[in-house]
């Protein structure tokens, strides 16, 4: 049990959840579909982001049900690029696991590397290039740190999505996300190199979360809702604004989905 659950217990009664949920720029309004809410403010919980944020981000853990299933919603999250820390997730992936989650759903914005995957787009992440030569597992000192990354994102669970977002009439692509650090937007020339090194997107968030989830041994499945293409891939001038503004095409698919998904979980 982590401080921050034992809290939420003392705040919510005895939860149980069976997954939770992440939710990236632009998505936190994901968060109002569900039932039976309760909010918790971030800074009543020890060790969740404590930052003022990045606006389009929330910064509520939330309880609920949706399609059945309880679950625990990460309204926002702490990038690396907020304080230089790639474990500030840890505390709160810990704390919905203590609660019981066995799975965890990432969601993100990110720039697409494919013309034929354009903004509004959503990419299943089938695996993902760790360009910054940060782990959020540096420091930690039991042999849990050597974490297994093959197939981290859950094969089946990747399957099981595409299928159900065909019956929606949702196209789900999959793809190789690429972590850069940010905040800065990446350069057309760091664009061509990811593409080059086998990267369908990029993004600045996602992958330490899921190295650590992986440690504690979470099922792990993401999407990123593409809102723009990469720097020099298109005329678009990148910018949060714009990230933010073209969240909200990708985040109607993902409000259709992940009801879906928590379901089949
Ligand atoms: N690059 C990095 N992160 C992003 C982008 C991008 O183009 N779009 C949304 N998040």
């Amino acid at each position: 049990m982590t401080m921050a659950a034992d809290r939420i217990r003392a705040i919510a009664g005895d939860v149980t959840i069976d997954a939770a949920l992440v939710l990236g720029s632009g998505l936190s309004a994901l968060g109002d579909t569900l039932a039976d809410r309760i909010a918790i403010p971030y800074a009543e919980l020890e060790g969740f982001p404590r930052s003022g944020g990045v606006s389009g981000h929330g910064r509520d853990l939330l309880l609920g049900t949706l399609a059945g299933k309880r679950i625990a919603v990460l309204t926002g999250r702490e990038h690396y690029y907020e304080h230089g820390n790639p474990s500030a997730m840890r505390p709160a992936i810990e704390t919905v696991a203590a609660l019981g989650a066995r799975t965890l759903l990432l969601t993100n914005s990110a720039g697409s590397l494919k013309p034929e995957n354009g903004p509004g787009s959503l990419m299943l992440i089938a695996d993902h290039i760790n360009y910054n030569g940060l782990n959020p597992l540096i420091g930690e000192p039991t042999d849990r740190r050597f974490v297994n990354m093959t197939n981290a994102y859950d094969p089946a669970l990747r399957e099981r999505s595409v299928e159900l977002a065909a019956r929606l009439g949702i196209q789900l692509n999959q793809g190789v996300y690429l972590w850069y650090s940010g905040p800065s937007f990446e350069t057309p020339a760091e664009i061509r190199m990811a593409i080059r090194l086998g990267a369908d997107a990029v993004g600045m968030s996602t992958v330490p979360e899921v190295i650590i989830a992986r440690m504690l041994g979470l099922r792990v499945l993401a999407c990123s809702s593409i809102t723009n293409m990469g720097a020099g891939l298109s005329d678009e001038t990148l910018s949060h604004e714009h990230t933010k503004t073209m969240a909200v095409t990708g985040a109607e698919k993902l409000k259709a989905l992940i009801p879906a998904l928590v379901e089949a979980l």
